[in-house]
């Protein structure tokens, strides 16, 4: 049995909570967050859990083998780092950190004390996510030309980070999942309107070998949009996650060059062939993503999403978060 203490009980805790409470081989120790009112938010829903509003005892509590970090981003380091100082194996909400250099220094000091990172992104768990990295992997889409989100909503504003920040981890994480070759150079802009941090911006990544991403994140959006769209040689994927049931739809359409013969010449022909939409599996992502935890605790296992992953995405938060500073700088990696 693993046992497991749970720091955040705001938006996201609850569901972290929930989740770890529904395995069989993992007990929430305790639920600490230092608002009264969100403790008393978590013992209506959960009766007989343990709360605290003691930081300091809960990270070292004797009887607890790991720390879930849910709270906001700016006390990621500080949280994580404290846990695995005690000897605690971390789950640590996306983003990671604010910092790569921070990221680094918790993946010294896991790997120093033998501990386990695991960063939460939740989206490598959901059944599209799995059944794209399964097409990719299988090689139906063929060579990867370019990966396209828009993830657009209305609100919720968040106080301590960006847009960026906030929603563009979800595509980051993603992306470094599906695409094997390496993030060269980042360019972002973005503008604020409301509170002082970028409610909307536009991302470009340019990956090796002319593979090239565009996310599109905003809070301002009156209609929620969950759209993907991968596009590869041979197959090209519309990922809606708002889609009940066809959430994942392959396109048989492509396009073909057939001379080479001087720019006049070129001839260009296109495919349009079936759309069929594979069977998804519907599990809860951040279900499978918490017993993926455990397992990797107990059996001594790096889990994918692990300290390394969370760096990765923070190195391409801070070349976003630079390069829109100076209105769509192009940042190398
Ligand atoms: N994986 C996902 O899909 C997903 C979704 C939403 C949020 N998140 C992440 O979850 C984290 C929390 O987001 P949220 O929306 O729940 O924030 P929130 O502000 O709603 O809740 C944060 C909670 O943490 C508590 N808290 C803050 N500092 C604390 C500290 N030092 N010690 C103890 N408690 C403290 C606050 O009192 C609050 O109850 C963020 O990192 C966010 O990016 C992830």
């Amino acid at each position: 049995m693993i046992r497991i203490g749970i720091i955040g009980y705001g938006y996201w805790g609850p569901q972290i909570v929930r989740n770890f409470c529904s395995l069989e081989d993992c007990e929430v120790g305790v639920v600490c967050d230092k608002s009264a009112a969100a403790l008393r938010r978590a013992k209506q829903a959960h009766h007989s859990m343990q709360v605290s509003s003691d930081i300091g005892e809960t990270l070292s509590a004797p009887n607890l083998d790991a720390i879930a970090v849910i709270t906001p981003v700016w006390t990621h380091f500080e949280l994580a780092k404290a846990a695995l100082e005690n000897g605690k194996h971390v789950f640590v909400e996306k983003p990671f950190t604010s910092t790569a250099a921070q990221a680094e220094e918790l993946i010294e000091l896991a790997e120093k004390k033998n501990l386990r990172i695991m960063v939460d992104h939740t989206f490598l768990f959901t059944g599209a996510v799995k059944k794209i990295r399964e097409l990719v992997d299988e090689g139906a889409l063929g060579k990867l030309f370019y990966y396209d989100s828009t993830r657009v909503n209305l609100g919720l504003f968040q106080h301590d980070v960006n847009v960026i920040w906030d929603l563009a981890p979800h595509d980051l994480s993603i992306m470094d999942y599906l695409i094997k070759d390496k993030v060269e150079a980042i360019v972002a802009t973005g503008e604020r309107h409301l509170n002082g941090h970028e409610d909307i911006a536009f991302i470009t990544v340019y990956f090796e070998n002319n593979i090239i991403a565009h996310i599109n994140v905003n809070w301002l959006s009156p209609v929620k949009v969950r759209t993907t769209l991968i596009g590869g040689e041979k197959k090209m994927v519309v990922w809606n996650d708002l889609e009940a049931d066809e959430k994942v739809k392959i396109y048989d359409k492509g396009v073909k060059i057939t001379s080479r013969e001087g720019v006049y010449d070129l001839l260009v022909s296109y495919r349009s062939g079936d759309m069929w939409a594979p069977r998804v599996e519907q599990t809860e992502a951040l279900k499978a993503e918490c017993s993926y935890f455990i397992d990797c605790i107990k059996n001594s296992k790096t889990p994918f999403n692990d300290g390394h992953a969370g760096l990765k995405v923070v190195k391409m938060l801070e070349a976003a978060t630079e390069s829109i500073r100076e209105r769509g700088k192009i940042v190398r990696i």
